[in-house]
Formats: C-alpha cells, sequence, structure tokens
C-alpha cells in the first residue's frame, strides 16, 4: 500500500545562493517542467529565508513546484531577533518548513522536544512539517541506529500530525554532503522501523511519506527510491544543480 504513495522531492538548498542564482535556478526548473511535463513527485525547494520572496514571485502561477522554508521558530511571533514564524512562510506562499535537520540540532542545540514545538507551530500555521531525523557515525557504529532513530521520532513529531500535514526525513548526519550513503538494506530497515512507528501512532501513518535523505544525487537516485517505505528524498547539494535535482525529480517510479 505505502508503495502506492506520490513521492515527495524537496530541494533544501540551505545558506547557499544570491538573488541571482535563485531567478536563475527557478528558471531552469521552470524551463525543465515546461518541456518534460509534470513530474511523478511533488517537488517542493526551500531557499533561504531571504530569498523566498523572490522565489515566489518567481513561481507564481507555476504548478508543480512549491516552496518551503527551512526552519520556523515555535512562537507565532514576538521578541525572537532572527527567528521566522510558521506564519510568515505561510504569508510568502510556503506550503511547508523543514524542521529538525540535524544542522540545526547541531548547530542550534536544538533538541526533539524543541523540534516537536516548531512542527506543532508549522501545523497550526498550516504548513505541512517535514520532520528530520538521523543517527550520527559513532551511533550507528555501535549499533544504536534503530534506537537513536525511534527516539527521535517519538519525542519530535508533531501532536497533531496526521498523513496529510507531516512527511519523516530520515537523513544519517554521517550521510549529509558526504557522499556516502546506506547500503539498500541499512535504509530499508530504518525506513521499514518509522512506517511501523507511523502505524502505531497514527491512525493514517500507513500514508504518511518518509523521505530518505544523505548524498542523494542523480546517479544513486533511482535505487534509493525503490527501497520499500522510501516515499521521496530530501536532497541537498544536488538542489542547487537545476539538472541534478530535475534528474532526481525524473527518478521517481
Ligand atoms: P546532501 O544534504 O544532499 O547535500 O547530503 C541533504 C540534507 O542535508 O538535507
Amino acid at each position: 500500500m505505502t508503495e502506492s504513495l506520490r513521492p515527495l522531492i524537496a530541494g533544501n538548498w540551505k545558506m547557499n545562493g544570491s538573488r541571482a542564482t535563485t531567478r536563475d535556478l527557478l528558471a531552469e526548473l521552470r524551463a525543465s517542467l515546461r518541456e518534460s511535463g509534470p513530474a511523478r513527485c511533488d517537488i517542493v525547494v526551500c531557499p533561504p529565508a531571504p530569498h523566498i520572496a523572490l522565489a515566489a514571485v518567481e513561481m507564481e502561477a507555476v504548478s508543480g513546484i512549491e516552496l518551503g522554508g527551512q526552519d520556523c521558530h515555535a512562537a507565532v511571533s514576538g521578541a525572537h531577533t532572527g527567528d521566522v514564524s510558521a506564519a510568515m512562510l505561510v504569508d510568502l506562499g510556503c506550503t511547508c518548513v523543514i524542521v529538525g535537520h540535524s544542522e540545526r540540532r547541531a548547530d542550534h542545540g536544538e533538541d526533539s522536544e524543541t523540534v516537536r514545538a516548531k512542527a506543532d507551530a508549522a501545523l497550526a500555521a498550516g504548513l505541512t512539517a517535514i520532520v528530520c531525523i538521523g543517527e550520527t557515525h559513532e551511533e550507528r557504529d555501535a549499533g544504536r541506529a534503530k534506537d537513536v532513530v525511534a527516539r527521535q521520532l517519538e519525542s519530535s513529531l508533531p501532536g497533531a500530525a496526521n498523513a496529510r500535514n507531516t512527511a519523516i526525513a530520515y537523513e544519517p548526519v554521517w550521510a549529509i554532503g558526504t557522499g556516502r550513503t546506506p547500503d539498500e538494506a541499512e535504509i530499508g530497515e530504518i525506513h521499514a522501523l518509522v512506517r511501523a512507528r507511523m502505524g502505531d501512532r497514527l491512525e493514517d501513518g500507513g500514508g504518511v511519506r518518509i523521505l530518505y535523505g544523505g548524498s542523494v544525487k542523480p546517479d544513486n537516485a533511482a535505487w534509493i527510491l525503490s527501497v520499500p517505505d522510501v516515499n521521496g528524498a530530501l536532497v541537498g547539494g544536488a538542489s542547487l544543480d537545476a539538472a541534478s535535482f530535475w534528474s532526481i525529480c525524473q527518478s521517481c517510479p
């Protein structure tokens, strides 16, 4: 049943680019969409916050590619210098937001409770939350990958989660930006665990999309996206190159 979920490919641009590169990248993606016709997947791009407004103008009236944020604050508004609220993302035209990325967990000390509060805020504002989880290399070597992921999932999941407003991204920290990926069995094992937990927690847990992230490239996307219970990808580096990102989108089964 989960094999038939429509895949979601999300591009996480991280802290990269300028107004000019944002325009160019989106123009290339629009051209690809025009040439190839509708993709077999839902597509989201997540520019850095200062470039979302421009991206929204560039993508106005373009259907088939949506916009997302890379993070949001748990509060609705207030004295939080430098932060962005979920409502601001909605106001800019975003439909989703990434929360709990391992770079946020590491750089900003975000724990799973913080991630959950952010995801709650995202859902309350009407966004889809892409909740990231994943083990470090040390945790995998110690044989603790499944435990770590299960614990993060348990405490990061928003209270009102369902298959329409929440996606999970499994991103092993050691695979992000390194060119290394887990093998098919390792990805399959974690995705099966996430699927089972979603089934336990949510009435429609079988419909939650579970994305894989970490060094997804055009040359490995097809096999990764064909692993059971992999329902899409969260793409970092390769999403900064329109041809590579489009090729990954076209790799969906
Ligand atoms: P990567 O990043 O594709 O560059 O490994 C993935 C991510 O951090 O979401």
